[in-house]
């Protein structure tokens, strides 16, 4: 194991004492056992670390936030249940070490990037995170070590960032280190595919870089499948997820499609499923959310729209997915209307503030929206999910979630995300409308 310098240890703060930073030229302190700093300890970059702690690795965590790393020692993160034991086992042991300073990529051997990469107000990509760990990454890096982005990023990012301030630094990638590209494809709230049996992309800056960061991920998949460069794998990241949101818009047309035409959108989608070649199920909702179905395909669009290229069924696709948390607004004020109930007296209860069922991250998350436009236009709004304890509107209003809500609390209940199981109360409920298209209730239910 490499001589690690000065890192807070997972049971204590980190420290605020400067990292001794290795000479570059030196070699990689182990072979056998290499020390594997994991930068970001979000919903990618925990589960990575638990990994390759349980694969027998050393692990640095770093994040910067030191409220994440109080979170992540007190185990108050949302992880699968698998996880969640690992993470025990982690953080009793020795190799595993949290540390909140970024300049610690230097007592590593590898060197994971998971950072966030989101999109700002305008929707435009905001890189600064990446920027930031490659910058440090850069400056600490050292002959021998491997660095990989996983981090969802314009195609170009991983030589921009990395390969050429390297190169400028004497490290040339290939010769003096490795520097790869793999996509992580974690899906947060899946019971029915478990992460490591899910494939993973990798594309060298060399063949030989590709081969190291395989080897540095087989702990973390069953299958690697390796593309010839760094920006195939880029690519392949944004071409997955930007297939998923055209599909996902469609879908939501679709459903627009049944329901005008009295037919049930869900019974559409699983009869065409049977087809067993050249369909693949998107199901409507109440749009998407998370970090990345609603972000990632601008990290395509916008890059190429200033090389004035344009992918308009991409781009229409990603408008109709911003608008749809409005259009089930729209659609709830209307059922309002037809019983005469209106702002300020019309009381909304939104069913589902995760942006999706199964998770509890509310980030970009369609209840959400719908609860901002619904509290814009006037509406009392309140919510139930078991699993978001607080949420803040974009007015500033903070909503805390409903342990039990009955008739008398609403008006009209809009169900955006079905955890299973706790949706017993809904049954008392005379008018629903349901943007899942999934529910199956005694009475009528509404469709958006
Ligand atoms: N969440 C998903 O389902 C998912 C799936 C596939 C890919 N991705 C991609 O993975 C990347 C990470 O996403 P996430 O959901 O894990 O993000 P996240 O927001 O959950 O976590 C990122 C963590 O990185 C930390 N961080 C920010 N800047 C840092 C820096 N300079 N140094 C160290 N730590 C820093 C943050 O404090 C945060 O804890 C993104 O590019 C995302 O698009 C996410």
């Amino acid at each position: 194991m490499s001589e690690a310098p000065a890192l807070a240890v997972a049971a204590a703060p980190a420290a605020a004492t400067p990292v001794p930073v290795p000479d570059p030229t030196s070699p990689p302190a182990s072979v056998a056992a290499p020390t594997i700093a994991v930068v970001g300890l979000g919903y990618v970059g925990l589960p990575t670390a638990l990994a390759l702690h349980q694969a027998g690795a050393p692990v640095i965590g770093i994040d910067v936030s030191e409220r994440r790393l109080r979170s992540i020692r007190a185990h108050d993160v949302d992880l699968p249940a698998g996880d969640v034991t690992r993470l025990r086992e982690a953080l009793t042991g020795e190799r595993l070490r949290l540390s909140s300073i970024p300049a610690a990529v230097a007592a590593a051997d590898a060197v994971i990037v998971c950072v966030p990469t989101p999109v700002d107000d305008q929707r435009m990509p905001d890189p600064s995170a990446l920027r930031a760990a490659c910058a440090t990454a850069v400056e600490h890096a050292r002959r021998g070590q491997t660095i990989v982005l996983t981090s969802t990023i314009s195609v170009g990012t991983t030589r921009e960032l990395l390969v050429k301030p390297l190169a400028e630094r004497g490290l040339a990638a290939g010769e003096d280190l490795h520097v790869a590209f793999a996509p992580e494809r974690i899906n947060p709230g899946d019971r029915t595919v478990a992460q490591h049996a899910v494939p993973r992309v990798v594309g060298g800056a060399t063949p030989g870089c590709a081969r190291r960061a395989r080897e540095l991920l087989a702990p973390t998949t069953t299958s690697i499948h390796e593309v010839s460069s760094l920006e195939a794998a880029e690519l392949t990241k944004l071409y997955e997820n930007t297939f998923r949101a055209v599909n996902l818009a469609f879908a939501n047309e679709m459903a627009g499609v049944c329901t005008h035409l009295g037919l049930d959108p869900v019974e559409i989608v699983d009869a065409a499923a049977t087809k067993p070649y050249g369909f693949l199920a998107h199901y409507p909702g109440p749009g998407v959310g998370g970090h990345c179905i609603p972000v990632d395909p601008y990290y395509l669009l916008e890059p190429l729209r200033e090389q004035g290229v344009e992918i308009p069924i991409a781009d229409r696709a990603m408008t109709a997915i911003a608008a749809r948390p409005a259009a089930v607004a729209a659609r709830a004020l209307a059922l309002l209307r037809l019983r005469r109930i209106a702002p300020p007296r019309a009381r909304v209860l939104v069913a589902g503030m995760a942006y999706k069922a199964g998770v509890a991250d509310a980030r970009e998350s369609p209840g959400l929206q719908i609860a901002d436009k619904l509290e814009r236009a006037g509406v009392q709004v309140g919510y139930h999910d078991p699993r978001v304890a607080a949420v803040r509107t974009a007015a500033g209003t903070e909503l805390r979630s409903l342990d039990r809500p009955t008739p008398d609390d609403a008006d009209l209940v809009v169900v955006t995300a079905l955890h299973g199981g706790e949706l017993e109360w809904l049954r008392g409920f005379e008018h629903v409308l349901d943007a899942t298209y999934r529910l199956r209730l005694d009475g009528p239910r509404h469709l958006v």
